[in-house]
């Protein structure tokens, strides 16, 4: 990266603060969440959404609990203005939602703004002007007092045009660029503008500080905000915003440090959506207060669902890694995270108090994801503790360790000659071939069983090779004992039995039994299980399944 030189680090570093906010390690309470989906997110789509679409969007804002929405930039567009004309006009926006509305700090599109957000109830108009030294040199062609100016005139014009309206109107400015401008000018110009709004503690005016571009690392952010806390005027008027953008990936960490240094208020998208590289994910800061016991305000109980709409409105896809709501953010495919992730579900079945489950931050059942579609995913990589975990929670069986261990290698080696994902499907499946469906040799119909000094029993068995059926009888101390002697006598091989574990797979009268077992003989093992309404034929069939297995082994 031969060009390096040509950059340098271009943000303000506020002089002599106090980082009192690095004292503090977690954030106790919600900011008041502004969603700018409709506006900035929106602009940075491809297609921007249609009103169609953005009445979808606004409903589903409403629906997770936004109480302030930004809709839009009216003047813009017919689009836009149209859009807010039918939240109002149809009443879509209900009494305790405030919509908001951005304009840039020019008279006929301030008036513009005002002709749109006629009739609603709350209504925040959003003025903005860019005031880093760089717009100032290269765009506006101006120095300080003439930025100062464009957005004292606009916060003149809003004053004038609120004055004696009927609607709720609240004002809120943005120092555009805000992170590449030097503070003292960021302050000077937030407070001429609130010099001409005066705001009051009845109607707070918001002061929003944007990372229109993300040019530092948090805590440089973090200090910025710090100096903007300290030095505004009408500090009990003002709700201190901020609208971080990602552009270095540190969207949320910059976020959770301006909150740490003084904002109240955060503006940001659903995952993330905005120009560049986005705007802050708001689902993700709010899950990180939620995963720390902080009630975020906002429901993302559906989170699939959530992001399923989002991605139909907006076409933007999510990634697999995206936090919270990626494919893969909570899958395990690694035989050891699956065994401890396994052993802590388990654990809590039986334990309350805080969540504290190996490498899931949050209970994935709380955001809408399922353990076993979203959390223990079986691939190669994948051990026992996972294979064990799919099998019992969306099949309800229960395998004796050994065979959890020996099913384990056969699944691995399936996954690794395929390169790919097993499906809890298709595992299940998989166990069903290998332990309960060989009769490759030979098949068994009980035909009748009496007690005689133990147990006399009578079988219809069918070499499946040769199609022969023949009647064989047979003594033992039980059922599954003379049925296995009269197995032995007929292959000529003396197998004992071990491992023997069954229990009941169905609740309730019509419970079914499964039977696992293993024979071995001559130092060689193989597993068989079997399914029955009586559990003393489940393991008759567990047993002829172990010996086709055993005789398939054998012939390799
Ligand atoms: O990123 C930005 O600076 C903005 C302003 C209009 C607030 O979106
Ligand atoms: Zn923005």
């Amino acid at each position: 990266m031969k060009n390096y030189r040509k950059y340098a680090a271009q943000y303000f570093l506020p002089e002599g603060e106090t980082l009192d906010w690095v004292q503090r390690d977690a954030l106790t309470e919600a900011p008041v969440w502004c969603s700018v989906d409709l506006r900035d997110g929106n602009q940075a789509l491809v297609e921007p959404m249609d009103v169609t679409a953005k009445t979808e969007f606004f409903r589903l804002l409403v629906e997770l609990g936004f109480r302030e929405i930004e809709i839009g930039f009216p003047a813009a567009s017919g689009t836009e203005f149209d859009f807010v004309r039918k939240l109002i006009e149809e009443g879509l926006i209900p009494d305790d939602v405030t919509v908001q509305v951005l304009t840039q700090a020019r008279e006929h599109i301030i008036g513009r703004t005002f002709e749109a957000v006629r009739g609603a109830k709350n209504v925040i108009v959003h003025v903005y002007n860019s005031i880093s030294p760089a717009q100032r040199e290269q765009v506006f062609h101006g120095g300080r007092e003439e930025v100062k100016a464009i957005a004292v005139d606009g916060a003149k014009r809003i004053a004038e045009l609120a004055a004696g309206r009927k609607e709720n109107i609240r004002f809120e400015y943005s120092p555009e660029s805000f992170t590449a401008t030097e503070p003292e000018f960021a302050a000077e110009v937030c407070n001429a503008v609130l010099e001409v709004w005066r705001p009051t503690a009845e109607k707070k005016a918001v002061i929003n500080l944007p990372a229109t571009v993300e040019t530092s690392m948090p805590h440089v952010f973090a200090r910025q905000v710090e100096y903007m806390r300290k030095h505004l005027a009408f500090p009990d008027a003002v709700v201190l915003s901020v609208h971080p953008h990602n552009d270095r990936g540190c969207g949320v960490a910059a976020s959770e440090a301006g909150l740490l240094a003084g904002a109240r208020r955060v503006e940001g998208t659903l995952f993330g959506n905005g120009e560049r590289t986005g705007n802050v994910d708001l689902v993700t800061l709010a899950l990180n207060l939620y995963s720390q016991g902080v009630d975020p305000g906002l429901n993302f109980e559906n989170l699939p669902y959530i992001a399923a709409r989002y991605t139909f409105l907006t076409g933007m896809p999510i990634p697999p890694r995206q936090p919270y709501a990626g494919e893969l953010v909570f899958a395990a495919f690694s035989g050891s995270h699956q065994d401890a992730i396994a052993k802590g579900l388990r654990w809590r079945r039986t334990h309350d108090g805080v969540w504290n489950v190996p490498y899931l931050p949050v209970d994935p059942h709380d955001i809408g994801r399922e353990y076993e579609r979203d959390v223990i995913r079986i691939n190669s990589q994948s051990g026992k503790g996972g294979v064990g975990y799919i099998l019992e929670n969306a099949y309800s069986l229960k395998l004796p360790a050994r065979l959890k261990e020996a099913f384990s290698r056969v699944v691995k080696k399936v996954s690794d000659e395929g390169h790919r994902e097993l499906p809890p499907a298709e595992m299940y499946e998989l166990f069903l071939d290998t332990y309960l469906r060989n009769e490759k040799y030979f098949s068994l119909s009980e035909v009748d069983y009496r007690m005689r000094e133990g147990m006399d029993a009578e079988v219809l068995l069918t070499d499946n090779r040769t199609g022969e059926i023949r009647r064989l009888t047979g003594h033992g101390n039980g059922r599954l004992d003379a049925v296995a002697n009269i197995l032995k006598a007929y292959t000529g091989i003396p197998f004992s039995l071990n491992g023997y574990e069954q229990h009941a797979l169905t609740e309730g009268t019509s419970a079914k039994a499964i039977t696992y077992l293993s024979v071995t003989a001559d130092g060689e093992s193989c597993w068989g299980a079997g399914v029955h309404d009586d559990s003393s034929s489940a393991s008759v069939r567990a047993l002829c399944a172990a010996l086709n297995n055993l005789l398939s082994r054998r012939e390799g």
